[in-house]
């Protein structure tokens, strides 16, 4: 293409608000009737049987959805299935010699596993953790990066009816520890260490530290994932995943018969206070929510090779690259590295070499793709992309149209699909061969699900006016419960908006959002303390925590700022106790508590020392200003401080 085509095309796109799905989509589409809305309100709930129908059940269900004790919903009651057997048993007749991960290392090593093989890993390593003791209901804790022993020892564990607790490999020792003791969970799983742009890192000395802090004994199984070249000793209770795998070589185990509404996996993350919240999925409606999304939302199809860019230590990963992908048995792409890593093409490299049908990644990665520019896209050949997705955050219009220009070649659709730790699958996105994509925004609710954009008192707001998502449904994703914390559950997800008298429900997630004439929601962000730094949650309470935790700081409050890459950075703003100086040294603490306390990701980006921070009469901290004041933007309101004058020497001291 010549400058000036290039030029035009840009110009063209640029004022385009509005795109069809490509009539090549829409023709081969798994999902392309525009009545699937009609027919699914018609039917509601029993309309949910598709997801289910998409799975084995060893026992048909009795009831689609008991609403009886709200909002403690259930789904698919009475109905009994195996979530491992489900995403690999199943699979073993038509498909057990096509591939079901496709692993690749960050230095290039790669390893493939077939459902066969999978399957025959997964048997094996189920029966080494009942040698180990490990018994159903039993929640095992798993603190590894993106190697396959992860989703294997996830089936295995679903295998055998023990519910996983994944913590993200890049979280410190403080937080696994805070997750094994709030599950009570005596068994972890984790690895020597892996590799970051090169540099083998260790990860087992984090875990060790981590496990300083569990106040009960833990049995840890340890994969050697660095080899010979790394050694690395192994304690009391602590077991070699290879040597133990080898003790159980060729043996199967049947998958325990779960009932659907058993838990299938917790999944903690962050909310208004401190303490995460661990988030309770559960085994028939998960699974079938997920198997489901990913056929109607990302088009899966059994011979497909579909890529979810994400980290499996998050939700993403455990929806999209391990159970709804394996639940439909296509072939799942799992990447270990940075896609910086050797160079920035790493990931349009990878596209090409195993021919990737769909690709779902986040906006922060393809911000960062649009700062480095399509060079590096352009040295690979991407066609056989038939989709793209997005999830995360909310992707502005221009990053949008980049994707879909130098990515898509203009003839994928885009899903911008809204969802939650909480939703466990996507809840808020176009159906890619059905509905018109508009850049920016998310899309309708799916079939089935019923969002909406509500003001204070509960009332949709008119079209462009600022309100809240609110979920006057129930779906078969939903969370259950906050584990060992039903009152909580109620109090953050539900009291908002429902009216317990007259038995109406609805679910808070805790975003703001627009919605247009045609029902298209755009999402804006959180509502709540909760940062999303490059689609990470991370609360701001833990942060701030974490800040006092370091000697010599009296209080402090931590914010998200506009970031062009990260999306929103942390920033915080600390009062010193007397006798410490405001200092680069006092600065390196905070910076190193924090990363200490939560992880690198939560590094804060500017930290600003004040002697006073801005609080409301009631002595509540006006998070709302100091956001105000990392994006250097005009103040709001300030007339309801109790301290006005503070606010301007922040300023000043932010410049
Ligand atoms: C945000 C990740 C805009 C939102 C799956 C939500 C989004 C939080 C989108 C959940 C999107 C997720 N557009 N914002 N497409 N997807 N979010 O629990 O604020 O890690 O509440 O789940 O991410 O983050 P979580």
């Amino acid at each position: 293409m010549s400058d000036s085509e290039d030029a035009q095309l840009e110009a063209r796109l640029a004022e385009q608000d509005a795109f069809e799905p490509p009539e090549s989509f829409v023709e081969q589409a798994n999902v392309s009737d525009p009545g699937i809305y009609e027919a699914f309100e018609d039917d509601w709930p029993e309309c949910w049987e598709r997801a289910a129908e998409l799975l084995d059940w060893e026992r048909d269900y009795d009831e689609v959805l008991d609403d009886v004790e709200e909002p403690f919903y259930e789904w698919f009651t009475g109905g009994k299935l195996n979530a491992s057997a489900n995403c690999l048993d199943r699979h073993l007749a038509d498909r057990g010699d096509e591939t079901a991960i496709q692993w690749e290392g960050e230095l290039g090593d790669t390893r493939s596993f077939s459902y066969a093989e999978l399957h025959r890993e997964v048997n094996e390593f189920a029966a080494a953790l009942r040698s180990i003791g490990i018994e159903e209901d039993d929640v095992v804790t798993m603190y590894m990066p993106m190697i396959p022993e992860l989703p294997i020892a996830m089936l295995a564990c679903a295998r055998i009816g023990a519910p996983h607790s994944v913590v993200f490999a890049g979280f410190s020792a403080d937080a696994l520890a805070t997750r094994m003791n709030a599950a009570d969970s005596e068994y972890l799983i984790t690895c020597d260490g892996y590799y970051r742009r090169g540099d083998a890192l260790d990860h087992l000395s984090k875990a060790n530290d981590g496990l300083d802090g569990v106040e009960h004994d833990a049995t840890t199984v340890v994969v050697d994932r660095l080899g010979p070249e790394s050694e690395h000793d192994l304690g009391e209770n602590q077991l070699d995943y290879d040597e133990l795998v080898a003790d159980h070589e060729g043996e199967t185990v049947d998958p325990v018969t779960r009932d659907a509404e058993d838990m299938l996996f917790l999944m903690y993350t962050s909310g208004t206070t401190g303490t995460p919240k661990g988030v309770k999925h559960t085994t028939g409606g998960y699974l079938s929510y997920v198997a489901w999304t990913a056929h109607a939302v990302l088009d899966v199809k059994p011979e497909d090779t579909y890529w979810c860019a994400a980290d499996i230590g998050w939700i993403t990963g455990h929806s999209y690259i391990v159970y709804g992908p394996l639940a439909l048995g296509t072939t799942t792409v799992m990447y270990e590295g940075t896609p910086d890593y050797p160079e920035k093409d790493r990931l349009w490299e990878i596209v090409e070499t195993y021919g990737v049908d769909q690709l779902y990644t986040a906006p922060t990665a393809i911000r960062a793709f649009m700062k480095w520019g399509e060079t590096y896209p352009d040295r690979h050949d991407l066609s056989s992309l038939r989709l793209l997705g997005t999830v995360g955050e909310p992707i502005n219009p221009r990053a949008w149209k980049w994707y879909y220009k130098h990515i898509g070649g203009e003839e994928c659709p885009i899903v911008d699909t809204w969802w939650q730790t909480e939703t466990g699958g996507m809840m808020i996105t176009t159906l890619p061969a059905v509905g018109e994509m508009k850049p920016g925004s998310a899309g309708p609710p799916l079939p089935g699900v019923s969002a909406d954009v509500v003001d204070e008192s509960g009332d949709p707001v008119a079209a462009g006016e600022a309100g809240y998502v609110t979920v006057d449904r129930p779906w078969p994703g939903m969370l259950r419960t906050l584990y060992r914390n039903d009152d909580r559950f109620v109090s953050e997800y539900w009291e908002g908006y429902s009216d317990p008298e007259t038995d109406e429900w609805v679910y808070f997630p805790e975003d703001g959002a627009k919605i247009d004439d045609d029902g298209y929601i755009t999402i804006l962000g959180r509502v709540d303390d909760v940062i999303n730094v490059s689609g990470h949650r991370l609360g701001t309470m833990e942060i701030e925590s974490a800040v006092v935790g370091v000697e010599g700081v009296a209080e402090a409050a931590a914010v998200g700022g506009d970031h062009d890459l990260k999306g929103e950075a942390v920033y915080v703003y600390a009062i010193l106790e007397d006798g410490y100086e405001e200092s680069e040294e006092m600065e390196q603490a905070i910076v190193d508590g924090v990363t200490e306390a939560i992880g690198p990701i939560a590094r804060p980006e500017r930290i600003v020392f004040t002697p006073e921070l801005p609080k409301t009469r009631s002595g509540k901290i006006m998070r709302r200003l100091l956001v105000d004041i990392a994006n250097s933007e005009e103040l709001g309101d300030t007339s309801t401080l109790r301290n006005p004058d503070v606010v301007s020497d922040i300023q000043e001291r932010s410049r």
